[in-house]
């Protein structure tokens, strides 16, 4: 797993755990690509499908640099018009879209429907009260994972 130079928030062991978990669980879905940094991890491990309003014009670029544009699919949208329209089942899913309270508690409870029965959901940016609120009302039993991510297991869930 190489970590690729791309702008974004995802340090070193959160750009490796995003990897790890998504080798075991397949397919991934996206939420928030910015500029491809997550992406790349997450697409390193197999299939990523991924959701954002205003990816980066070198979004695209970025997965070809990288050798991993063949593993994702880009869906241009608000998250909660474009969640609506999927089936599913995901082995995980990766929430870091709006950090606003309506936006991760929307994005959170589509991707419990969502989700494989023994998928995970990853959400970054926990320390914003928000998200953690969120969170703490949807996944019950979460817990940190790395640097300010959460994870929940549906098989604990
Ligand atoms: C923090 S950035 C994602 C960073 C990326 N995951 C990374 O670590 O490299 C958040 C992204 O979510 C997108 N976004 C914010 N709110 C959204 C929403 N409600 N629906 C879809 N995309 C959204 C923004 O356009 C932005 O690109």
């Amino acid at each position: 797993m190489i970590r690729h130079q791309i702008t974004g928030w995802i340090n070193p062991e959160e750009y490796a755990a995003l990897y790890e978990l998504a080798l075991e669980h397949q397919p991934v879905l996206e939420v928030g690509c910015y500029a491809g940094l997550s992406t790349s991890a997450l697409a390193q491990a197999g299939e990523v499908t991924t959701i954002d309003a205003n990816p980066q014009p070198n979004f695209l670029t970025n997965m070809m640099v990288a050798g991993v544009a063949q593993n994702v699919t880009l869906r241009v949208g608000w998250s909660r018009d474009i969640l609506p329209k999927l089936t599913g089942p995901y082995g995980m899913v990766f929430i870091d879209g709006g950090h606003s309270y309506v936006e991760a508690f929307t994005d959170i409870e589509w991707a419990v429907k969502l989700l494989a029965d023994d998928g995970v959901i990853v959400v970054d940016d926990i320390t914003w009260p928000d998200v953690k609120r969120a969170i703490e009302e949807l996944l019950p039993g979460w817990q940190p994972l790395v640097g300010k991510m959460g994870v929940w297991h549906a098989s604990a869930g």
